[in-house]
């Protein structure tokens, strides 16, 4: 079955085709970040307006690429939610039309679902059930996949998402949008024991907490500019990206624990981070599980995750007729 999947939520206008859930055919994404990094963050109406202008011919590149038209398609995937609405609208509405026009199958795709399938791209023996977690700019999740469209969330962030946190951390540095590969970029050399960050302190034992770690950057950058001094940016890099990585690693190697997982995946923006997935490796062979990570090209937001949940999505039953919406807000 190949089904083209279409992903819309933030600044990336993407379109993938993907068969049977795992082999990618084609992949292409557009995006308007670099314009988004002129003002520091994702403008939500610039996005929605990019979109409108891309997607025609990212949906079009993404046949072309597989030397394919929409009569060889099997089904039309699209993310409906969470995300910016004006965004997703965007991927909804052009997905219906698709779904309209060739009579093709509409099947709807929850964006974090997706970046949970990106591993299975990545690896043609995952399934579940397994632990993940997923951590993007909007969410940060640790996440028992029970079956393929079945989960059981077991931990949250209660404020920042993990990627909200790398991406307000940059700006207090005066690193460019977006701050998760900025500040990764900045820690190399960096001491992460230069700076002491605190670990907050949450309730519910998978649940993490980064406003606290923000403000105690900039605090810190406030105080020494009080003082007439400025921050080591590069130490303070390292060690903000020590103290998020330590958090999310051994919040998640507790679920592994405790559950008994056998296999441990990442997934999401923050998945990219190279600090992260050395924790999560090591941490969980040291558990006695298996690890998968994404490949770094599936981190970000793509069509092809899209396309890969939408393959099990199709395969669940959940096809949508011409009446879907997109929402701004969705439970996994
Ligand atoms: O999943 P994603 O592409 O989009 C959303 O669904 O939000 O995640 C974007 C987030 C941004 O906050 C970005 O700063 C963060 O992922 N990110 C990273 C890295 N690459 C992207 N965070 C930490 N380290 C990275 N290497
Ligand atoms: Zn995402």
């Amino acid at each position: 079955m190949y089904i083209l999947g279409i992903e819309s939520t933030c600044d990336e206008t993407a379109a993938a085709i993907v068969q049977d859930g795992r082999t990618l055919i084609s992949n292409v994404i557009s995006t308007s970040v670099k314009e988004q990094a002129l003002y520091g963050g994702v403008v939500p109406e610039i996005a929605s307006r990019r979109h409108v202008e891309y997607i025609s011919a990212t949906v079009e590149k993404a046949l072309a690429d597989a030397s394919m038209e929409m009569k060889d398609i099997d089904a039309v995937a699209v993310t409906f939610a969470p995300g910016l609405i004006g965004a997703v609208l965007v991927g909804v509405n052009f997905a219906k039309g698709l779904s309209y026009a060739s009579g093709k199958p509409l099947v709807p795709v929850h964006h974090l679902r997706g970046h949970i399938a990106a591993n299975y791209l990545t690896h043609p023996d995952l399934k579940p059930p397994f632990l993940c977690l997923v951590a993007s700019g909007g969410h940060s999740h640790i996440v028992m996949v029970e079956d393929w469209c079945r989960y059981r969330v077991l931990g949250r962030t209660v404020d920042d998402a993990a990627g909200e946190a790398f991406d307000k951390v940059a700006r207090t540095l005066g690193l460019p949008y977006p701050g998760g590969p900025s500040v990764s970029a900045a820690a190399k050399g960096g001491n992460p024991r230069a700076y002491h960050l605190p670990t907050p302190h949450v309730e519910g034992k998978y649940n993490v907490s980064f406003s606290g770690l923000k403000t105690a950057v900039i605090n810190e950058v406030h105080n020494a500019e009080q003082r007439g001094e400025t921050i080591n940016v590069s130490d303070m890099a390292a060690s903000f990206q020590e103290r998020i990585a330590q958090i999310l690693a051994k919040k998640l190697l507790a679920a592994a624990a405790d559950t008994g997982a056998k296999v441990v995946c990442l997934a999401g923006g923050v998945a990219a981070n190279g600090r992260l997935r050395q924790l999560v490796n090591d941490g969980v062979q040291k558990l006695g599980a298996k690890v998968y990570l994404p490949e770094l090209k599936y981190c970000g937001d793509n069509g092809a995750m899209i396309a890969a949940q939408g393959y099990y999505e199709y395969l669940d039953g959940n096809i949508a007729d011409l009446t879907l919406n997109g929402l701004p807000t969705l439970p996994i």
